[in-house]
């Protein structure tokens, strides 16, 4: 399987399988991260990272924004996609060349042949800020995976069950690491411990995560 990954100078990337249709693609996309990062900040110059507030009224401690077709948002009345950004009333950023084929490569690099993301939400945690156990269902088709790209500071990340109280294993992830869920797995609940003080040589004091959907 080597063969498929950008080589990199941070060591062989290497695929880990965590479980049925659960793989962590350790530096798959470090070789491209610098590339990737000055993208994340050209989307954010358009699209800028705002803190949602959740249907319950709790303000989120990440800061979020999102390129592609459509793009996720939280307020009041729910969660959903939209295909502008309820900010500026534009359309979100698009999704360039170079995220599309990190995204399609890391699922097949998984076993998930042909995915063509329509969105890509973009997290950004400062020291502090978390994610606490959900499931991603906002999607119209469980059948394609969640790719979950990971930059700048590690992070801890939960992933449970199916139920919000089943036990979760703890699994770092660092810059440059692919965590790819779907098939059976795809609605398992996960989240994000409160991310550790720290400074990345390329991000800074905070920790980027792309996830990539099939919101359809
Ligand atoms: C998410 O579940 O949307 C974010 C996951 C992460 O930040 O690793
Ligand atoms: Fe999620």
């Amino acid at each position: 399987m080597a063969d498929l990954f950008a080589s990199s100078d941070a060591g062989e990337p290497w695929a880990e399988h965590l479980g049925p249709s659960v793989c962590l693609l350790h530096g798959f996309a470090t070789a491209q991260a610098q590339d990737l990062y000055k993208e994340i900040l050209s989307i954010s110059e358009h699209s800028a990272y705002r803190h949602l507030t959740t249907p319950g009224g709790f303000v989120m401690s990440v800061q979020t924004t999102s390129c592609g077709t459509k793009g996720w948002f939280s307020d009041r009345d729910g969660y959903r996609y939209v295909a502008k950004d309820p900010e500026s009333d534009a359309p979100w950023p698009r999704m360039s060349a170079l995220l599309l084929s990190l995204a399609s490569r890391a699922a097949a690099a998984a076993g998930f042949e042909g995915f063509v993301p329509d969105a890509c939400l973009i997290n950004r945690y400062v020291p502090g800020a978390k994610m606490s156990l959900h499931q991603d269902k906002n999607e119209r088709d469980f059948n394609a995976p969640i790719v979950s790209v990971s930059l700048g500071l590690p992070a801890t990340f939960m992933f449970g069950g199916h139920a919000r109280s089943d036990p979760v294993k703890h699994l770092d992830l660092l810059h440059g690491d692919v965590l790819v869920w779907g098939g059976e797995s795809r609605l398992r609940f996960h989240g994000v411990m409160p991310v550790a003080p720290g400074h990345h040589s390329l991000t800074g004091a905070q920790r980027i995560n792309l996830t990539f959907r099939l919101a359809g």
